[in-house]
């Protein structure tokens, strides 16, 4: 390890605040290598890493099989744009279909892509099987959603930050508050094609509805001839203890929106799924995307489904999210306010008066953890669900020490 004096990281650090827009304020550590739940600096020191990429990192950090995948993958074939069919296309499509039970799927990108690409069908899907009048579908979304940073979709975002100044707004959009049932069904209307919502809101600060919300959404959707878009980016692919959030409450959403750890940690890859009737709408030239559903893209994506498929990594988060939550909430009156969450995904309000989210975070740094501050006085622990036992005890001890809880 390097001393202060001939520390790697100022420099690195300063570097990058001059050469990028500031549009993210990150923790100054600089990382260069990472295995499993750990992560190296440039100065080889070690950190849990208790963000997990915002859940991209579900399976940790360079998993074998994923590795493995996209060693192979780079080898014979990386891209053909969709103008041609390559061979892990169909196997990647199949799959997904299976997981989520739907009949179709459209691989993407980024997480914001497949949202705007369950925007565009909900819209086609409602002029064309519905039979909104043209020009009048409504999306209602629910107030301090996050869905991504394209024009369009921080058009009904309510973080001020995320949209002011952006505008002009895309129209078309409807903000409810999240969790109330009440509001929504006032909202809806015959005009209205879909309800796009996330089964928990992570960016909000692990925002977990109330119990029966999920499923009175689909009723309230499933009875007024309205497609239900459950945007899983973040709370899918096992992070919640279940293949998906929505399956706590056994419900199938009309559209499934997946993301982040769908690419393993290693690409980009999202993508919707959902019936025939609602992603047929789409027909050649309406959507598409250049490395959307490309080769590695793909050969990653299945050897991800295939790790969810075993079930295991499910059943680490609910088993291991159990204690974690249960060792967190200990600590409410001791310098935290509140715990939310399910699975090894939580939400830690800290007590104002003790210090700020981001205090906390730079002091947990200091001792080796890495975990991020949402909204001021949150963190979001979120570590990869390949995390042991003793590494939570000893993240949770981390915490509780640096609020002066221990
Ligand atoms: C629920 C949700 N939807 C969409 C997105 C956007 O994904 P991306 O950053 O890959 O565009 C995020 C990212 O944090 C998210 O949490």
């Amino acid at each position: 390890m390097n001393s202060i004096v001939d520390s790697r990281t100022p420099s690195a650090v300063d570097a990058a605040e001059r050469y990028t827009a500031h549009n993210y304020h990150p923790l100054p550590v600089v990382i260069t290598e990472a295995d499993g739940c750990w992560v190296t600096d440039v100065d080889g020191r070690r950190y849990l890493d208790f963000l997990s990429g915002y859940s991209a990192l579900n399976f940790g950090h360079r998993h074998p099989a994923l590795i493995a995948a996209a060693h192979a993958q780079l080898d014979r074939l990386t891209l053909t744009s969709r103008a041609f069919i390559h061979d892990q296309f169909a196997e990647f499509c199949q799959r997904l279909a299976a997981l989520t039970g739907q009949d179709l799927v459209l691989p993407m990108n980024t997480g914001a892509e497949a949202v705007e690409t369950a925007i565009k069908v909900a819209r086609k899907w409602g002029y064309q099987v519905k039979g909104v009048p043209d020009g009048q579908a409504k999306i209602i979304v629910a107030a301090d959603n996050f869905h991504g940073r394209t024009t369009t979709i921080i058009s009904f975002s309510t973080d001020e930050d995320a949209r002011a100044d952006f505008g002009p707004y895309t129209p078309g959009f409807e903000i409810v508050a999240y969790g109330d049932l009440e509001a929504l069904a006032e909202a809806i209307d015959d005009y209205t094609v879909a309800v796009l919502l996330e089964p928990i809101q992570g960016e909000a600060g692990v925002l977990v509805p109330p119990d029966g919300y999920l499923s009175g959404v689909r009723a309230l959707c499933s009875s007024r001839n309205v497609l239900f878009l459950a945007d899983e980016i973040q709370s899918g692919l096992a992070r919640t203890g279940r293949t998906f959030a929505v399956d706590h409450e056994d419900v199938k959403p009309d559209m499934h929106i997946m993301g982040k750890a769908l690419g393993g940690g290693i690409v980009p890859v999202s993508a919707v799924a959902a019936s025939r009737e609602v992603l047929g709408v789409l027909k050649p030239g309406q959507h598409g995307s250049t490395f959307g559903g490309n080769p590695l893209s793909c050969a990653v994506g299945i050897e991800v489904i295939k790790l969810l498929e075993t079930g295991e990594y499910q059943q680490r988060s609910a088993q291991l999210g159990a204690m974690m939550h249960e060792q967190l909430r200990a600590l409410i009156g001791r310098g935290v306010t509140a715990v939310r969450g399910r699975g090894l995904w939580a939400g830690v309000d800290i007590d104002p008066g003790v210090m700020t989210g981001r205090q906390a975070s730079e002091k947990l740094m200091g001792r080796g953890m890495l975990a991020k501050d949402t909204h001021g006085t949150t963190i979001r622990l979120a570590p990869p669900l390949v995390i042991e036992e003793d590494e939570i005890t000893w993240a949770v001890r981390q915490l509780a020490e640096v609020i002066g809880a221990a």
